[in-house]
């Protein structure tokens, strides 16, 4: 399987256009050593052909742009992308789907809660229904057998339902339900090797901690180091925790959590503007490089 990373930001990216901490002011000034990152997303492939998006960003435009092998050419409407799954119904996850309606058609997996908010109080598959036939699949999340994705050979898509949150403009944001937050198990039907994707992490269980100790690979949320770090930066009061993002350092934190699993591949994604793991010369930097965490980034690509 070839995981194509998309883009590793959190929702607004870095630089975020209104921000001025220290890591955006830096990055804009060429003062600080790190790169730019657009908002998360994920193409998944098992032939470099058929490919299949976990979540749509914003920025999906540019992102399409920067990686060719989802442009294959050919009839002069055509595209490699076979479906997009959603993890949930995040802005910065879901309104890039906006951007695919010049398709034909346009097949979604998502989560009946999900499905939901996207005909409520975002109602972007209603919207998108005018432009495109539009597929929907809803996923049962834990269920053993899994599902595939039509049109994508070698894939197994496995749906966990996660502790995290429903979007601010979820009608229910304040009754958290199963499936508003989904980690994806993908395993590649010929090499048996699988990946464990989850963007939006508010707390490990059981299951949680089991796949992370089975996945071959983890791209896992890295949103904040500090559950507090909208605050010290002056921004907003609002927790890491009650976004839904466990934090990395600290008692309990993601850090913490990954160094009682047995080693693995580990990559953070969906950072945040204001984490200092992007400071390339950062602390927390050197923190993560001595466990053997690594940093997603912008065209990374992870064969398993
Ligand atoms: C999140 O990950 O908590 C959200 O994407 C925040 C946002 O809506 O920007
Ligand atoms: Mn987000
Ligand atoms: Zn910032």
């Amino acid at each position: 399987m070839i995981v194509h990373v998309l883009g590793s930001g959190a929702g607004g990216g870095f630089p975020q256009w209104n921000c001025n901490c220290r890591n955006c002011d830096g990055l804009r000034r060429g003062t600080l050593r790190a790169r730019a990152r657009t908002q998360s997303s994920l193409a998944i492939s098992a032939d470099r052909r058929s490919w299949v998006l976990l979540n749509a960003s914003p920025d999906i435009r540019a992102q399409l742009d920067a990686c060719p092998a989802l442009q294959p050419g050919g009839p002069v409407r055509n595209t490699a992308i076979r479906a997009v799954v959603l993890m949930d119904s995040q802005i910065d996850h879901v309104t890039g789907l906006l951007s695919l309606r010049e398709g034909r058609r346009l097949a979604v997996h998502c989560t009946a809660q999900v499905h939901t908010d996207l005909t409520s109080g975002l109602p972007l598959f209603d919207v998108l229904r005018h432009y495109l036939e539009l597929e929907l699949t809803i996923i049962d999340p834990d269920q053993a057998a899994g599902f595939t994705v039509a049109g994508v050979d070698g894939l197994t898509f496995h749906a966990i339902a996660l502790t995290s949150k429903a979007p601010p403009y979820s009608p229910h944001r304040h009754a958290p339900a199963r499936g508003d937050n989904l980690g994806v198990l993908v395993r590649d039907q010929q090499s048996g090797r699988t990946l464990f994707y989850a963007p939006g992490l508010g707390e490990l269980d059981a299951r949680v901690r089991a796949l992370l100790a089975e996945a071959d690979c983890a791209l896992i949320d890295g949103t904040f180091w500090s559950d507090d770090e909208m605050a010290t930066a002056g921004i907003s009061q609002k927790r890491g925790r009650e976004m839904g993002h466990l934090a990395l350092s600290g008692a309990g934190g993601m850090l913490e959590e990954l160094a009682q699993l047995p080693p693995r591949r580990r990559i953070l994604i969906h950072i945040n503007n204001t984490n200092p793991i992007l400071d390339e010369d950062s602390a927390a930097r050197r923190e993560l490089d001595a466990r053997g965490i690594e940093v997603a980034w912008d065209g990374m690509e992870i064969a398993l």
